[in-house]
């Protein structure tokens, strides 16, 4: 369903909620845990809670209301999320009137909810991702002390459009092309709390870029948890070459894509706008052996993939390639284990985010036998690492001596020198000193010396 926020129904409880808080000024802290998509809906929250006149802030003590948007894709982060929340505690008990709540993916756990409910009785509400345009009915309530409130298990059947987001940055951007996944990756708790895929519409989508092209910014990230299943009157390799179509000098990224399909459309429409699209792709590819893939429901081989990073290598030679890998999934041989690290030699990604698999109650993986030693699985990621690290590294080595355009995202004072941070069209990570630059702004550099996970580079 597409809900729009300026819909009258949800602008009752935002002029409400302004009429009450309107005897000082109010603010407002949102924290988030996980990936960018959770980043994204963060901005759109704290643009939620600005139309409400609530200030933000970035210090949880002075705020009315706190927000943390949680992640769920692993235990560890949940904990992490649930650590944060018991630190709330003493504020509720100094400022009874404070606001506390729960968003995101931890939001639409059952059992999460559940502990919440009966363990955190400071929470005043919790909204899972897809039903943000709540948040207004949902603070108006606990304002007016009417009880708590649990909202999950509500299908996530939404696209919500007309929020202003207060983004991060004034030179880069997220862009939500849609919501939810339908693969069931057997490990992956993501299509059970985001819901199944809907995407937004490619006007409203191509609008957002336009306006942000006009406004300045410099760098888009189309963001959906599979980019590739993007659908509405155009498929998402159409939807790019609309996007890069645009006037302008500013620069496309995309994640996340799924190795099942990747089209020839969307390799040649990032080869005709090379100027315009990163030359990056993330592929996550979970793991080097078939078998395992097959136990993780991801419906390609090893061979599939390859073919894929074949034609996008030819397409454009200088692409960086990133990916992501799950270690110690349930039965995993030491003979897959070999399967991943050979792919890893094989294929020499620019880089890796790798991790050890985490249980998720609820996912198919959950049920299955043979879940892997902490010690097995923490041996194999360090063996990952190192490797991957050594390949990383001479990768970057192609850099050396190098001009790259990058554009710049922070300047600090470091041992008396300026110290710019800049990321190259590939994504790299660029620290370099020298002249003088802005941050939005694209400056060539040349590269002096690489390490594994950044460039160092001169004006
Ligand atoms: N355990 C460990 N890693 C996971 N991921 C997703 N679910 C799990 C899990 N249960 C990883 C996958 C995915 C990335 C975003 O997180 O590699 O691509
Ligand atoms: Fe999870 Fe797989 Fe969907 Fe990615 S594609 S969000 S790993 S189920």
């Amino acid at each position: 369903m597409n809900i729009n926020v300026s819909d009258r129904e949800i602008q009752k409880y935002v002029e409400y909620v302004k009429e009450k808080i309107q005897d000082r000024e109010h603010f407002a802290y949102v924290y988030t845990f996980g990936c960018q998509q959770n980043e994204a809906d963060s901005e759109k929250i704290r643009g939620i809670l600005r139309s409400m006149s609530y200030s933000i802030t970035d210090e949880p003590s002075r705020a009315d209301v706190i927000i943390i948007n949680t992640c769920a894709v692993r235990r560890l982060a949940e904990l992490k999320a649930l650590s944060m929340l018991g630190n709330f505690k003493e504020y509720k008990r100094e400022n009874p009137d404070l606001i506390v709540a729960v968003a995101g993916c931890m939001a639409a756990e059952e059992h999460i909810v559940d502990q919440l409910k009966k363990s955190f009785h400071y929470v005043n509400f919790t909204i899972e991702p897809g039903m943000i345009h709540k948040i207004p009915e949902l603070v108006s309530g606990a304002l007016d002390k009417t009880g708590r409130s649990f909202i999950y298990n509500t299908g996530n059947v939404n696209v919500t459009e007309g929020v202003e987001p207060i983004r991060q940055f004034s030179h880069k951007a997220w862009v939500s092309i849609m919501h939810g996944c339908n693969n069931f990756c057997s490990y992956c708790i993501v299509p059970y709390v985001r819901g199944r895929e809907r995407s937004r519409k490619s006007a409203d989508v191509i609008a957002e870029c336009k306006s942000l092209v006009e406004k300045g910014y410099k760098d888009i990230t189309l963001l959906g948890q599979n980019v590739n299943s993007y659908r509405d009157d155009m498929d998402f390799s159409a939807l790019l070459d609309n996007i890069a179509s645009i006037e302008g000098d500013f620069l496309i990224r995309f994640m996340t894509s799924h190795p099942k399909d990747v089209p020839d459309s969307l390799i040649e429409v990032m080869a005709k706008h090379r100027d315009k699209i990163a030359p990056h792709f993330h592929l996550p590819l979970q793991s080097g052996s078939d078998r395992i893939l097959k136990l993780m429901n991801r419906t390609y081989n090893l061979e599939k993939y390859m073919v894929t990073v074949k034609k996008l290598r030819e397409a454009m030679p200088d692409i960086s390639l990133t990916s992501d890998i799950i270690v110690g999934f349930p039965g995993e041989s030491d003979e897959d284990f070999e399967d991943t690290m050979k792919a890893l030699v094989d294929i020499r990604f620019d880089m890796v985010y790798s991790f050890i698999y985490s249980k998720r109650e609820g996912t198919r993986a959950a049920k299955m036998p043979d879940e892997i030693d902490k010690k097995v699985k923490t041996a194999r990621m360090n063996r990952l690492l190192s490797v991957q690290t050594e390949i990383s590294h001479r990768i970057n080595d192609k850099y050396l001596g190098k001009t790259e355009r990058v554009l710049v995202d922070a300047v600090e004072e470091r041992d008396g020198k300026t110290v710019y941070t800049a990321r190259n069209s590939a994504n790299k990570l660029v620290h370099f000193t020298g002249g003088e630059a802005k941050i939005g702004e694209f400056v060539n550099v040349k590269i002096i010396r690489t390490g594994a996970f950044d460039l160092f580079a001169e004006i």
